[in-house]
């Protein structure tokens, strides 16, 4: 099932998200929606306080970007050891359409539990690596704008603020749509 994304700024998208008991059926379905919810978006990766959950689960798929790679389900992730430094230009779902540089480390060792719930450990690199460090931050309630400089964020922010306002307006458009079109095809009571 695909889920609505949260659209920063949100108070949800700040907070740290907590870790995970124990990889079970719930955890798999918010596991497979999540994967559904970032390739209905077109994205690379995704954290689940993107879609409100504040639990320390990611989905990363760069395989469109990177060769040799797939889907990853990351629970409980652990960045154990980084290398080297790269500038990149990141996007969010969170964030939609915007882009900006961000220094991250060139090379990261991530440790988590995967979909079967056992622990595994893999080296990242090139979008991989930026990849793993951007859902990271989201657990910790960092966002990539929090690396800009604040005149940025702030512009950001502004643009960010007139885009939810505008889909605001739209839903509310469509519910009344909606309704004026159920009076039309029932029968008034
Ligand atoms: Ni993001």
């Amino acid at each position: 099932m695909v889920r609505d994304i949260i659209i920063w700024p949100d108070p949800i998208l700040k907070q740290v998200a907590k870790p995970v008991d124990r990889v079970d059926d719930g955890i798999r379905r918010l596991l497979d929606d999540m994967a559904e919810t970032m390739y209905a978006a077109d994205g690379v990766g995704l954290a689940a306080p993107q879609v409100g959950v504040l639990q320390r689960v990611i989905v990363i798929d760069v395989s469109p970007r990177q060769e040799g790679q797939k889907l990853l389900h990351l629970v409980n992730p652990e960045i154990v050891r980084t290398e080297g430094t790269r500038v990149y230009t990141e996007g969010c779902l969170s964030i939609p359409g915007e882009a900006e540089d961000v220094e991250r480390a060139d090379k990261v060792w991530v440790r988590a539990l995967g979909r079967d719930g056992k622990k595994f450990e893999l080296e990242c690199d090139e979008l991989l690596a930026i990849a793993v460090q951007h859902e990271y931050d989201h657990l910790q309630g960092t966002m990539f704008v929090d690396h800009l400089s604040s005149l940025k964020r702030e512009l950001i922010r502004r643009r960010m603020k007139k885009l939810k306002l505008e889909q605001a307006e739209e839903r509310a458009e469509d519910r009344a749509d909606m309704v004026k079109g159920a009076s039309k095809h029932e029968s008034a009571l």
